[in-house]
């Protein structure tokens, strides 16, 4: 069932997004070289507990897992894609890491991912193409956005994420996309990362969407689940990229919720 949100819950999850995305800045600001992934995830949980928002993700577990999520965040470094549990590996120069956190303010949810490498410095040439695999992910996230208008489809927006996506050559993860996002992290619609324009929902305002593509270097779209039963990774070994946004459709047109805003951080 879709649920349309109200201006007034709007406004509560504009705070979790905000919740989230000065997580994920923390995080990245602490992510440097010899840094712990757990520590980092460590960083993440005192934003969240500061703002006096609840983890989202901490105790999570769909139908599908093994055991409830234990982290605050995913942290996933070079070939996993997503759903990395933030342990004991120690950040390296030019490892490729991908954030993702959600925060849940007053019973309403945030849920974003960044990535970027660590420990990049104009010397050391470290980059192995992550920049352009960076830059194809946002291109590919920023097309979803600009779909997300009142009266375009679901397909559109699906369409624009995948075909800025393909166009790169990159793979795409095979069957994971995006999602509805309100009182619950999943909620209906799912929004696969590739459609067809003017095809499924239509869109109204107080829809919202988490966006989230997941490009892989290599250019297949295949991965394998680790024994941990969470941690998702290539299958050919090639490194990859995750970005997302929980986005609202208002009347005027997307709003990014997860949007880092300057004023928020002087609150
Ligand atoms: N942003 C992720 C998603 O939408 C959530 C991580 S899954 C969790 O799938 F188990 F870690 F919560
Ligand atoms: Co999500």
């Amino acid at each position: 069932m879709i649920e349309l949100k109200t201006p007034d819950e709007i406004e509560l999850m504009r705070h979790a997004g905000q919740i989230t995305a000065a997580a994920l800045a923390a995080v990245r600001d602490a992510a440097e070289v010899g840094v712990r992934l757990d520590e980092l995830d460590e960083v993440a949980a005192a934003t969240i507990a500061a703002a006096g928002a609840e983890a989202l993700f901490l105790g999570y577990q769909p139908r599908s897992a093994p055991s409830p999520y234990p982290g605050v965040s995913c942290i996933s470094v070079n070939d996993a894609v997503v759903h990395g549990i933030p342990g004991r590996y120690v950040l390296a120069p030019g490892d490729l890491v991908s954030v993702d956190c959600g925060a849940r303010y007053r019973g309403w949810s945030g849920d974003a991912a960044i990535t970027f490498i660590v420990g990049k410095h104009p010397d050391t040439g470290i980059t192995r193409g992550d920049e352009a695999l960076i830059a194809a992910t946002r291109a590919s996230l920023d097309a979803g956005i600009a779909a997300a208008r009142p009266g375009a489809r679901l397909g559109d927006v699906a369409h624009a994420i995948g075909t800025v996506a393909r166009s790169t050559g990159y793979g795409l993860m095979e069957g994971h996309g995006g999602h509805g996002i309100g009182r619950e992290m999943h909620e209906d619609p799912h929004v696969p990362n590739e459609g067809r324009p003017g095809r499924g929902l239509r869109l109204r305002p107080g829809l919202v969407l988490a966006l989230e593509p997941m490009l892989i270097a290599g250019g297949t779209d295949a991965y394998d689940e680790d024994p941990d039963g969470w941690t998702l990774r290539t299958t050919d070994g090639s490194r990859a990229a995750h970005i997302e946004h929980t986005v609202a459709v208002t009347e005027h047109g997307p709003e990014v919720l997860t949007q880092p805003v300057s004023t928020y951080a002087e609150r």
